[in-house]
């Protein structure tokens, strides 16, 4: 029996752990299935181009520590073109694919969701270092991302600590907190703001301040890119829209740091972690739950599972409706956030 015909892409921000999808899809496609398995080049952009290669077992040898994605990654949206959906089915009759294996975060799902609305076969794969996805427990590339900003807070702790300084430490996080608040609890931050919260710059400055009468004079700051003031508390400058209509963030850190100096007098610094968060070797827990997903996604493909994202329920992959699953970004309930605030200060 002939196997499948499938396109596998990876849209979005890239994260730790997306090789290691490519490589479980094509490991079991092509030894437990049969399936012919073909790569898009930069996300969506290659299946609306029309760029690709073949998968192999042998063209994605070794690719499992790696970071990063072999296929490469972008931010386009097919969805924004009149056409876009033509031109993906187009794509996918020329090479006789049955469908394809979308990897990515909420911007590259829901183009899928809007494809597979439209008639065409996709399965997704939730991605992101964010883990804001709503219909999974976690994705993968955050356990890596949390490791490395946990890591930077524990350096800049110690250097805090010497200098008697503030320190304001940026880290990713768009419009959910996880990053943020994860990793400040791990590193012991004295101030963790999250977009979910707008912040009063002011209060911010009082518990700096009574730490430092207490005689610690130094404190962390944990902020996501994404973290907002309360209205009228502070003024903030974001950038450019992308084409799923989000600006281009970073830059709240040094605006702190500027704040919290002029405000208490004491040295403060920033650090942006940027895209450091993103790169390199995916923890183990990322390299197995990516693999997990990939090998759900083939298998999912290879019946016939149209429409569908692969999950991580507890401690089980399943799998949930597309629609279901971009329905909604999963922030940090305010709940959660305030459960830890006796550990702040
Ligand atoms: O992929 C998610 C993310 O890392 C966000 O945390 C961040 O806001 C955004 O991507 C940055 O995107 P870019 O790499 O396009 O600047």
């Amino acid at each position: 029996m002939l196997g499948v015909r499938i396109g596998l892409l990876t849209g979005g921000g890239d994260c730790p752990g997306l090789n290691a999808v490519i490589r479980a899809a094509v490991r079991k496609g092509i030894g437990a299935y049969s399936a012919e398995l073909v790569g898009f080049r930069d996300g969506w952009r290659g299946v609306l181009d029309d760029v690709c290669d073949e998968l192999t077992i042998e063209s994605t040898r070794g690719i499992l520590p790696r970071g990063g994605t072999i296929l490469g990654s972008s931010r386009t949206n097919p969805a924004k073109r009149e056409d876009g959906v033509g031109v993906v089915a187009d794509t996918l009759a020329r090479h006789g694919l049955d469908g394809l294996i979308a990897i990515g975060g909420e911007d590259t799902l829901g183009a899928a969701n809007v494809l597979s609305e439209a008639g065409i076969n996709v399965i997704g794969v939730p991605k992101t270092i964010d883990n804001d996805l709503g219909a999974t427990d976690q994705t993968f590339g955050f356990d890596t991302a949390l490791q490395i900003a946990t890591e930077a807070i524990d350096r800049l702790h110690t250097t805090a600590e010497s200098h008697h300084r503030v320190m304001v430490v940026e880290v990713m996080g768009r419009s959910a907190g996880w990053i943020a608040l994860h990793s400040g609890l791990a590193g012991g931050a004295d101030v963790i703001l999250i977009p979910e919260i707008p912040f009063d710059v002011g209060d911010v400055c009082g518990l700096i301040a009574r730490r430092h009468q207490r005689g610690r004079p130094f404190s962390i700051v944990v902020v996501a890119e994404g973290a907002m003031p309360k209205e009228g508390t502070m003024t903030i400058v974001t950038g450019e829209l992308d084409e799923f209509g989000h600006p281009r963030l970073g830059g709240i850190g040094h605006q702190l740091e500027r704040e919290i100096e002029a405000r208490t007098g004491f040295e403060t610094r920033a650090t942006v972690l940027g895209h450091v968060q993103r790169g390199g070797t995916p923890t183990a827990f990322d390299r197995v739950l990516a693999t997990r997903l990939g090998l759900a996604a083939i298998d999912a493909a290879h019946a016939g599972h149209w429409a569908h994202m692969t999950a991580l329920h507890a401690t089980s992959i399943e799998l949930v409706s597309l629609a279901v699953a971009v329905a909604e970004v999963r922030r940090v309930p305010v709940e959660e956030y305030e459960r830890y605030g006796v550990l702040f200060g």
